[in-house]
């Protein structure tokens, strides 16, 4: 059996497959030369992340593929609902990057409280002739223990990001139209648990009692957050996305943070990857990321073995 991993995939995948005895193929083969490639060397399985379009051309000319598999979450780079029309199995790995995402909404809030971002850049320029200026303009910091985190879809990353806050003693409010409640385990490093029950509540409550948002939802028609939205929070709150661009409209976060509802925000995707916009780039009060929430060593160690163990199972 042979495994394309036309994106890449990480060591543990490799080992994983070759192990079953899997022949895994680590090149990256231009999208014209695709279904060539595939065809001359006899697929079974063809591995993507964001890269690589598998659409109904490529489905109809490979013949040997049995399974497309996509590291990593959305599937908007592959014909899943035609793939799996014409017998070929779809997989993907859904909760690898939770934690990774969930532990860069903390990096972000973590910074965000204490002005690290911006300390950061101006430090390196003005650190050794502006020092007590400095300590002067980021001396306003504020803990995140004791405040509130709202959750707006609290699915499997939602989930990941209120255990984080739960640890950090955060009290958690969420809000889902299709989760009614969830129950949160915390393990820690000596095999304690401590259980929570978290019962979602309404969007427009979660936005009012919340010091600080963090979006956890899916791409969608119209925005999630706009200026209805921004209206409703507590003045000074803070924001993250760290979801989807279009969730949040960017013109009304600027207006937010300029009218100052919004103290401070923190954007890991946006509405016009890969070229945001130069008004949030410049802006001294958002954290920035270029869509780097699921890209760890863990989450990508384990997309491999997920994906890994998949295969296994489909074709053994
Ligand atoms: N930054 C990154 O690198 C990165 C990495 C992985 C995933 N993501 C994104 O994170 C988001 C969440 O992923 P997930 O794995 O938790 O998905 P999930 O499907 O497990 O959870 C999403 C939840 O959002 C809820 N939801 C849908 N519309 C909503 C709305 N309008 N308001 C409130 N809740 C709503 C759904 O009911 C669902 O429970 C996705 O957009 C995904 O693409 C980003």
């Amino acid at each position: 059996m042979k495994v394309l991993a036309n994106d890449g995939i990480a060591t543990s995948g490799v080992v994983a497959l070759e192990k079953a005895g899997f022949e895994v193929i680590l090149k990256t083969v231009a999208q014209e030369q695709l279904i060539n490639f595939i065809n001359e060397k006899e697929l079974d399985v063809l591995l993507v992340r964001s890269a690589t379009e598998v659409r109904k051309d490529l489905i109809d000319a490979c013949p040997s593929l049995k399974i497309i598999g996509r590291g990593g979450v959305g599937m908007d780079n592959i014909d899943v609902e035609y793939a799996k029309s014409k017998g070929i199995k779809v997989i993907n790995t859904p909760a690898a990057s939770s934690h990774s995402v969930a532990e860069l909404v903390f990096a972000h809030l973590f910074g965000m409280v204490r002005f690290l971002h911006d300390s950061n850049q101006n430090m390196p320029l003005e650190g050794d002739i502006k020092f007590k200026e400095l300590k002067k303009a980021y001396a306003k910091g504020i803990e995140l223990k004791g405040k509130t985190i709202g959750i707006l879809g609290f699915g499997r990353i939602g989930q990941a990001t209120a255990k984080v806050a739960l640890g950090v003693g955060m009290k958690v409010v969420a809000f889902d139209p299709f989760i009614d409640s969830a129950h949160i385990e915390l393990k820690f490093y000596d095999g304690q648990t401590v259980n929570f029950t978290i019962d979602t509540i309404s969007k427009e409550n979660v936005l009012e009692q919340a010091d600080f948002i963090s979006l956890h939802v899916p791409a969608q028609d119209g925005y999630v957050i706009s200026t209805s939205e921004f209206n409703m929070m507590k003045k000074g709150a803070g924001i993250v996305n760290a979801a989807r661009g279009g969730v949040i409209d960017e013109v009304a976060l600027i207006k937010a943070i300029k009218d100052g509802i919004i103290s401070n925000a923190a954007l890991d995707v946006f509405e016009n990857e890969p070229s945001p916009e130069i008004q949030l780039l410049m802006n001294k009060n958002i954290s920035l990321t270029p869509h780097i929430g699921a890209a760890t060593k863990e989450a990508q160690n384990r997309i491999g073995e997920e994906l890994a163990t998949q295969i296994i199972s489909i074709l053994e």
